[in-house]
């Protein structure tokens, strides 16, 4: 389908999105390639088709949006949706790659004799196996393009009265500031505040530990925005002297009784600054409370302090309209889960399955009530666009990565092809700004990269996740490609759409008294064999060359400890999925029955007042198969 652009604003002229706060020649930062976004800028934000894929409890507006910042901002842009507070923690450019343990669960059939012997296994003993999330490797300057094109996405839905909280670190955070003061406007810088977590400990640093990470907070309109104060808990009382305005003074000052002493009163909490001390350990230790087991996860205190600060429950006095509170990269959900508690709508955005998969499972904890959005923009074709690079590079039949005489632009070439060696071109799904192949796209292909090629080739094959109209961009290369290599552009999506295997899962119903039983007996997944696979493989290999003992891991043959969770629609048969019941496995192998925690182990079953008519199951590394029974029995 042919991209529909947004525009960012109403008049945006040639090289300078309009701001309406500051009017501005020149870019403010001058770095490399800075100039690259402004075609991206005025062409507008790329707007996708939207699927609802779920609602949960009762009618509200809150949702959970699977997708890209910008298009989630396209798509709300488009709805007239205005966002009152947001917060967003996106990458760092840290240099990192984030990878998520995942653990198997018990298989029921075995686990019964674990329970029997009441014995609780420690987190240590299970066995585990690691997927990447989400890369965080970036050229500097692409980061400030993606971050610029972010911000002012993400600027383009605010309301009047907004805030935006911005979280990153040192490494990247003053070059960040500086496009915030390009795109906010400098007045409207309103703190930085200095997130210091004091139980992490490092030991082998020239210098000192990094333990802090920066959070800037601009508004839109310094005229009108909202701060409220927010009190924290000092663990112990302290007496100070009471202070009250002094009109004459026309500043604070001690307060005094009738004989002119200083009053002095006991308290127990005081009124934040801008340095927080809040640790980390909630978010990361396994017996946390808070704890979501998501690589980054932020705690919840941190965006109490935010939410309280800048944001009222209501938008007017009259109390009609509630709040929006906003995060674009959610990962873990703790904005959303936050806003919610303190009573604050929330939208909640990201790429990852496994964020919508986590925020989803905390919401209904929560009991909150909202929807779950998918926007088709091409990014999170499996799983994420970190796995789907990885898993590209096998999909592509016949492809070689780092093939002599072609330069790192392709992705790779397929070597013993009738036509040759064929470079194959792949947009970096992790750089939004390949996304598109439009006409600057292909002209740098054919005029720069073709030429640049010191093999011999007859053909090249480009591939794409978005076009921008392929009849033109193939009339633009018939008319300008001076090579005589032929372009072939082929779309990315049927590639991945056509080799996913869907996971296959046995079950059967029964009605014992009034209610139905969903026993599964076995559940087979290709994507995690594969996965295991890789893992035992490398295991085998690091224990033949470092001499250390390797225990495979081994599925058993019902293949049930695959599995996280389990939902029943009762309702429909297709649509948006409607969760009548369902249950969740922890690592421990307790079940979560409907978002309520219980120290019993799964038996492979799953009980519903009605008749099923679809199930869902959700395997340890979240990719979800839904059947529909009525088709099976
Ligand atoms: C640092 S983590 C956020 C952690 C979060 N604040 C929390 O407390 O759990 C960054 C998140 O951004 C997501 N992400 C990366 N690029 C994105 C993009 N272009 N649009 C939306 N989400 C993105 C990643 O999947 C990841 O979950």
């Amino acid at each position: 389908m042919p991209v529909k652009y947004i525009p960012y604003y109403p008049n945006t002229i040639e090289g300078q999105a309009i701001l309406n706060n500051i009017i501005r020649k020149q870019r403010v930062l001058r770095y490399h390639e800075n100039d690259k976004v402004y075609n991206r800028i005025k062409r507008g934000m790329p707007f996708y088709e939207v699927e609802p894929i779920e609602t949960v409890g009762g009618p509200s507006d809150n949702l959970v949006i699977r997708g890209e910042c910008i298009s989630a901002c396209a798509y709300l842009k488009e709805k007239g949706v205005k966002v009152d507070l947001v917060y967003i923690d996106p990458p760092f450019a840290s240099g990192a790659d984030y990878a998520k343990k995942i653990y198997l669960r018990r298989n029921p059939k075995l686990a019964e004799k674990i329970a029997a012997a009441k014995q609780e296994m420690e987190i240590e003993e299970l066995k585990a196996f690691e997927e990447k999330m989400y890369g965080d490797i970036w050229r500097k300057e692409d980061y400030l393009n993606w971050m610029y094109e972010n911000l002012m996405v993400i600027k383009s839905i605010m309301s009047e009265q907004g805030n935006i909280f911005v979280h990153l670190d040192a490494s990247i955070g003053h070059y960040v500031k500086i496009l915030m003061d390009e795109v906010f406007g400098e007045h409207n810088f309103i703190n930085e505040i200095v997130w210091y977590y004091p139980d992490n400990f490092q030991g082998n640093v020239k210098g000192f530990a990094g333990n802090h990470d920066n959070i800037f907070w601009y508004c839109i309109d310094k005229d009108n925005y909202i701060a409220n104060r927010v009190f924290i808990d000092l663990g112990k009382t302290v007496k100070r002297d009471k202070r009250v305005w002094s009109k004459e003074e026309q500043k604070l000052v001690a307060a005094r009784d009738e004989n002119g002493k200083i009053i002095y009163n006991d308290y127990s909490e005081k009124k934040a600054d801008d340095v927080w001390s809040i640790g980390q350990s909630s978010v990361t230790k396994e017996k946390s409370k808070e704890f979501a087991d998501y690589a980054t996860q932020k705690p919840s205190e941190l965006l109490r302090r935010i939410i309280e600060g800048g944001s009222n429950e209501f938008r007017d006095h009259e109390k009609t309209e509630k709040i929006i509170v906003a995060d674009f990269f959610g990962g873990s959900g703790v904005t959303a889960k936050i806003a919610n508690d303190l009573g604050r709508k929330f939208i909640h955005v990201d790429i990852g399955i496994n964020s919508i998969q986590t925020v989803r499972d905390r919401l209904i904890q929560a009991k909150a009530d909202f929807h779950i959005l998918e926007i088709k923009d091409g990014v999170s074709l499996f799983r994420n666009p970190q796995q789907t690079m990885d898993k590209l590079a096998m999909l592509i039949p016949g492809l070689h990565r780092n093939i002599s005489g072609i330069s790192n632009f392709w992705f790779g070439a397929v070597t013993e092809s009738k036509a040759g060696t064929v470079p194959v071109y792949v947009p970096n799904l992790l750089n939004t700004q390949e996304k598109v192949l439009d006409i600057p796209a292909v002209n740098t292909i054919i005029n720069q990269e073709l030429q640049n090629l010191e093999i011999s080739v007859n053909k090249v094959i480009v591939y794409y996740t978005d076009i921008d109209d392929q009849k033109a961009l193939e009339k633009f290369i018939k008319e300008n490609n001076a090579t005589e290599i032929e372009v072939e552009l082929k779309d990315l999506k049927n590639l991945l759409h056509e080799i996913v295997i869907e996971d296959i899962v046995e079950f059967a119903v029964t009605k014992a008294g009034t209610v139905y039983v969903t026993e599964i007996t076995k559940f087979l997944s290709d994507r995690l064999i594969q996965k295991i696979d890789e893992f035992n493989q490398k295991g085998n290999l690091q224990s033949l060359v470092k001499g250390k003992k390797f225990d495979p891991i081994n599925i058993s043959e019902e293949g049930l400890e695959l599995i996280e969770l389990i939902s029943l629609d009762c309702e429909n048969t297709e649509g948006p999925w409607h969760s009548s019941t369902e249950i969740k496995i922890d690592k421990l192998g307790y079940v979560i029955n409907n978002g309520v925690r219980t120290k019993e182990f799964w038996d492979g079953k799953i009980t519903s007042d009605k008749m099923p008519k679809r199930i869902k199951i959700r395997n340890i590394s979240g990719d979800e198969t839904i059947k529909n029974i009525s088709e099976i029995l």
